[in-house]
């Protein structure tokens, strides 16, 4: 288990870079695999999510221009689907990450047929993926699970009217790459309008697919015969750059984060304006300021463009350190305050009622050791330590390496006092 000990107390200032968006990521890389010619990726974050996306796609035949999508590298990589065979992928691939599940609409589009074990990722509650089954299935598949595989077939897909029981960004990506090679028109009804499925749209749109709506709550994908690679860049990463905003107001800091799309940030910087920090746009930059104690604030997950869910463990850390009660309702995952008992080992005073947590705020946290049971549990006890008096020590760091590229140099970039062990 690799560890990250973190001498906190100080305020972070400086500069950091957010890299490419990891849900993007994982989306567009197995979209590559609809194309008859490669694709060059560029801006993949090298994130270890990216890595195993890497193996899967070699393992199904693929090449993919390896030194590039391991982490510690960025820049462009490319993938060539020319030797994609429909293989069953192994379990001990799938289980790493959620975004596998991406394979069963690319697979049947390309070979009719897809062999795809269920998909593990964060340990967040329930995560269930009828939706997408759904999808496939209304665009003619068949579909079974048997001894924990997803099997699902189809002579020929063809496009229909969808409608999504609950706005998932899963089944709204999983249909659209489905989708895009079927025989006529599909309507994704109730879809998800995450930025990174406008992404994946513009992505398969240059490669020659007709896909409208992306970012609204409608998709209209006209299907194609074939798609032809093509050069894109993955959007910047507005999760990780949240993290990093949230962090310099916890450790009342002042950090500018480059590489950003103010507009997909506009939720979180709203709640830290709240909280009392001080935001300034300029481009593709948020300068983030905050001097005294944090005011409490109330903070409810939504979907796209609400405050979003993988910010939420962050925020409940400087939410611990505010002056006053703050409430923090998820309303996406059943489970997604496993951070809480972490963190009232340094100090915090929060209870969790069901999707609610209540904060009542504290003046000072200390350095405790505690363990990360997620992404982004990690990346909320990464700020903790940070604004912790005291030595903290985190163990399960590999867990942040998923989502999170160059951690360490990052923050040591903002002037943290921060080592790695294995
Ligand atoms: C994506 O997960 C992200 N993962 C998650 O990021 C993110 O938290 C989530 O979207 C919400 O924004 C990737 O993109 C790889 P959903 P996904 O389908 O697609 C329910 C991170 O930290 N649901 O939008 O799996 C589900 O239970 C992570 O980077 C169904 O009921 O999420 C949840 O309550 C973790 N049936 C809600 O919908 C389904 O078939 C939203 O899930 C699918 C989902």
């Amino acid at each position: 288990m690799a560890k990250l000990i973190i001498q906190g107390g100080t305020p972070l200032r400086g500069l950091v870079r957010a890299g490419g968006r990891k849900n993007s990521a994982v989306a567009v890389l197995p979209a590559a695999l609809l194309c008859d010619s490669p694709s060059v990726l560029e801006s993949l974050p090298a994130i270890d999510d990216v890595a195993v996306y890497g193996d899967i796609l070699q393992h199904l035949g693929c090449k993919v221009s390896a030194s590039s999508v391991a982490p510690g590298c960025n820049g462009a990589v490319t993938i060539d689907p020319g030797g994609l065979q429909p293989a069953e992928i192994p379990y001990e691939l799938t289980k790493r990450l959620r975004a596998s599940y991406y394979l069963l609409g690319v697979m049947l589009a390309r070979h009719g047929a897809a062999q795809v074990p269920l998909p593990g990722g964060c340990d967040i509650g329930l995560r269930p993926i009828d939706q997408h089954l759904k999808g496939l299935r209304a665009l003619g598949a068949e579909v079974n699970i048997e001894h924990g595989v997803v099997n699902a077939r189809a002579a020929c897909l063809t496009g229909t009217s969808i409608y999504l029981d609950v706005v998932s960004v899963g089944a709204t990506i999983n249909i659209m790459l489905a989708a895009t090679l079927a025989q006529g028109t599909t309507v994704i009804e109730n879809a998800a309008r995450e930025p990174h499925i406008v992404d994946l749209a513009n992505y398969l749109n240059a490669a020659g697919a007709r896909v409208q709506g992306a970012g609204t709550d409608v998709i209209r994908i006209r299907g194609v015969n074939r798609l032809n690679g093509c050069v894109h860049a993955i959007i910047p990463d507005e999760i990780e750059a949240a993290t990093y905003m949230i962090a310099a107001a916890s450790t009342g800091g002042d950090v500018q984060v480059n590489n950003v799309i103010p507009k997909h940030l506009d939720p979180v910087i709203a709640k830290l304006q709240e909280a009392g920090a001080e935001v300034t746009e300029e481009g593709d930059r948020l300068r983030v300021r905050m001097s005294g104690r944090p005011r409490a604030v109330n903070v409810k997950t939504l979907p796209y463009p609400g405050f979003p869910t993988d910010a939420q463990q962050p925020m409940t850390v400087l939410l611990s350190l505010a002056e006053g009660t703050s409430i923090v309702t998820e309303s996406i995952w059943e489970s997604r305050f496993k951070h809480v008992d972490e963190l009232k080992r340094m100090g915090t005073n929060i209870r969790v009622e069901g999707h609610t947590a209540i904060i009542e705020g504290v003046d000072r946290l200390t350095g405790a050791p505690v363990t990360a049971s997620d992404l982004r549990a990690g990346a909320a006890l990464m700020v903790a330590a940070l604004a912790a008096h005291g030595e903290t020590v985190i163990s399960g760091i590999e867990l942040v390496d998923r989502g999170y590229e160059s951690v360490t140099s990052k923050l040591k970039g903002m002037g943290a006092n921060v080592r790695r062990e294995q």
